[in-house]
């Protein structure tokens, strides 16, 4: 793919720089440059760019707006002790994007094309990749984005697509850092059924969980855990992260794919925790046992795993009427969190050939 580079001339001063990277916070900050590129039928992937960070200008009936036609993807580039930068994994970010991209009825963005772009600007704006010092690991957070841009009206796929990667610097996802998340089991709602858009890394699917999320602060949790659409009996996953639950056998149990987003995080754990010699198994994994396994201490440890949070440990489990307490240990959460953790930050070796040097 062709990338044109326009720098800009405003770049954030270096002061400013030092001081939102000591603090970057999740999502709020962002850099100075932006990649974009369209698609339409007959010239198809063209007109790619990185140009200075900036509004978009778009039509009122630009197709999105009114009917989702989008999917994103969400991954991190880290800077080692010797300066190098790199990606983790992020011809899985390309596949997946691919497969959400089918999904919603956008066109394909090959796998070198994705990549390259992702790399192109992170190289850009190398200088916002924070130095992994001090407290919690630091990252750049890369959030790459196709959406229908076509100002049209009828309901059918649209034939103007823009993707787009912004990158902003991040430190934890939770605020107060690596501590058991409170859950809150909603029974109301549900994020996907069989034949939908769960799988899916897609808007629609973030639209529909914030009622739910909101309900679970409302009632003191941090994050809310959805069951299955069909019989409202197995754990599926939270908002924005996957699960796992840790056996007082060393076994391990992770909810089956089909309506779940496949998280790169999670299938790293499935290939880090086997190394470490756990036995682990994705199928259907139901809330009695989750109930049943915490109280009987049969079940240790329970935790969630994704991009933005890494991995962090699962607390108490809250519902209308009910309650489970946290599990007794975060013993294996954080080893795996470190194993994983330091594979990313290069201070162990990366014998899955996961990582990706970009500059
Ligand atoms: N599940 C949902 C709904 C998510 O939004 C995410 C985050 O991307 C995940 C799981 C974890 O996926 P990954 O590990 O690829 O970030
Ligand atoms: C990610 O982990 O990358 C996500 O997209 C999750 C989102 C809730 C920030």
């Amino acid at each position: 793919m062709q990338i044109s580079t326009e720098l800009s001339t405003s770049l954030v001063d270096d002061a400013r720089l030092a001081e939102i990277l000591a603090n970057p916070g999740f999502g709020v900050h962002f850099t100075d440059h932006m990649l974009t590129a369209e698609w339409t039928p007959d010239a198809g992937w063209h007109d790619a760019r990185i140009t200075p960070y900036g509004p978009l200008t778009l039509d009122p009936a630009t197709a999105v707006l009114h009917y989702a036609q989008e999917t994103f993807e969400g991954m991190k580039a880290y800077r080692h002790a010797d300066g190098s930068i790199w990606s983790f994994r992020p011809e899985a970010n390309a596949a997946r994007m691919v497969r959400s991209s089918h999904r919603l009825a956008l066109p394909v963005l090959d796998t070198d094309d994705f990549v390259q772009a992702v790399h192109t600007l992170v190289e850009v704006d190398r200088r916002w990749v924070p130095d992994n010092t001090g407290e919690g690991e630091k990252s750049l957070y890369i959030r790459p984005f196709m959406f229908a841009s076509e100002a049209f009206l009828g309901v059918r796929p649209a034939q103007h697509v823009t993707f787009m990667v912004i990158c902003s610097p991040a430190g934890a996802y939770f605020k107060g850092g690596v501590k058991p998340v409170t859950l809150w089991l909603t029974e109301e709602y549900t994020r996907a059924a069989r034949g939908g858009m769960g799988a899916a890394k897609t808007g629609g699917n973030y639209a529909s969980s914030l009622v739910a999320q909101q309900e679970a602060m409302a009632e003191g949790c941090d994050q809310v855990v959805f069951l299955d659409a069909q019989e409202g009996r197995y754990v599926e996953e939270l908002g924005g992260m996957n699960m796992y639950f840790v056996f007082d056998d060393g076994s391990i149990v992770t909810p089956e794919t089909g309506t779940i987003l496949e998280g790169i995080t999670r299938s790293s754990i499935i290939e880090l925790a086997g190394k470490m010699g756990h036995q682990v198994t994705e199928r259907k994994f139901g809330i009695d046992e989750w109930r049943d396994g915490v109280t009987s201490g049969r079940i240790t440890e329970i935790f969630a795993c994704g991009t933005a949070a890494v991995v962090t440990p699962v607390g108490s489990l809250k519902w209308q009427g009910g309650e489970v307490p946290a599990p007794a240990s975060t013993e294996l959460t954080t080893k795996i969190r470190q194993a994983l953790v330091d594979v990313q930050f290069g201070r162990a070796e990366d014998t899955f050939g996961w990582m990706r040097r970009i500059c």
